[in-house]
């Protein structure tokens, strides 16, 4: 190549690099602005997780008993976000996503007893900066394939150092039993070849009756237990307050 050559390539190559500088640029806006808001679910999950966590804590204080067997989340990944945008059709803005998308922040709530779900559920919608967006109650109207839950769509605001933000989270309860059920069922539906899917669904289906029954028959038995304790003596009703001033706190 003589030296001609070379000059009249140099402003192409100067210009491709600017196009190129220029495009990571935008990249790297994109991925930044992304990772801002993912930060607002992400926090949003923590203020609810506080929620739950006080309303549990609150009711082992005054009864010696825990509602929430346990708590799980889980921020959608940047991947997921894009498949379930691309699959409502949506364009890949903020605003779309955030209008959108109601799980990116997901919270499961495991109780013992179906009754301590409803009581988790309206003491969290009942806080004054807890806005309920939608209900779907999978226990009274369990979905065809036998599956159960109580699913709240909530925001919750996020407090910054110069802005809030209102932020969309899902909150999914439902007893043990209930979620023993929708892990088996969940890894089912993945399985790409399965033998007898037919007979599967209707064992699942079955299983969901069974476990809806037991976690019928756990509460009545729990209930009972509860009201006979206004049978105690004096000494034991002190001995058990007693207990119950000992507890830790944290
Ligand atoms: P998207 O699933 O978010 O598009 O909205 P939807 O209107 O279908 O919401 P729905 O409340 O029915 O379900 C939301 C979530 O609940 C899912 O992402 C699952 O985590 C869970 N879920 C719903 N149905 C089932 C089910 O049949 N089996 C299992 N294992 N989980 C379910
Ligand atoms: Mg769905």
């Amino acid at each position: 190549m003589d030296k001609l050559e070379t000059l009249q390539n140099l402003p192409r190559e100067i210009l491709n690099q600017d196009a190129l500088l220029k495009n990571a640029n935008m990249l790297l806006d994109t991925m930044l602005d992304f990772r801002e808001l993912m930060l607002c679910y992400s926090c949003a999950i923590k203020e609810i997780r506080t929620k739950l966590e006080i309303l549990d804590k609150e009711f082992e204080v005054q009864t010696s008993r825990n509602p929430i067997a346990g708590i799980q989340t889980r921020l959608k990944s940047q991947t997921s976000v894009m498949e379930k945008m691309a699959r409502k059709g949506l364009e890949f803005t903020r605003e779309n996503i955030e209008n959108n998308l109601n799980d990116i922040a997901g919270l499961r709530v495991i109780c013992s007893y179906v009754d301590d779900i409803y009581k988790i559920a309206d003491a969290l919608t009942a806080q004054d900066d807890i806005v309920l967006i939608e209900k779907k109650d999978y226990i009274q109207n369990p979905k065809e394939n036998g599956y159960r839950s109580l699913h709240l769509i909530v925001t919750v605001p996020v407090f910054f150092a110069e802005h809030t933000k209102i932020v969309r989270a899902e909150v999914q309860i439902r007893t043990i039993a209930m979620d023993f059920w929708a892990s088996l069922e969940h890894e089912i539906k993945y399985k790409k070849s399965i033998e007898n899917p037919e007979q599967i669904s209707q064992k699942l289906k079955k299983c969901s009756e069974m476990i809806a029954y037991t976690d019928a028959m756990m509460q009545s038995i729990r209930m009972q237990a509860d009201s006979s304790q206004g049978e105690e003596s004096e000494e034991d009703k002190i001995f058990q307050k007693l207990k119950r001033v000992d507890k830790s706190l944290e």
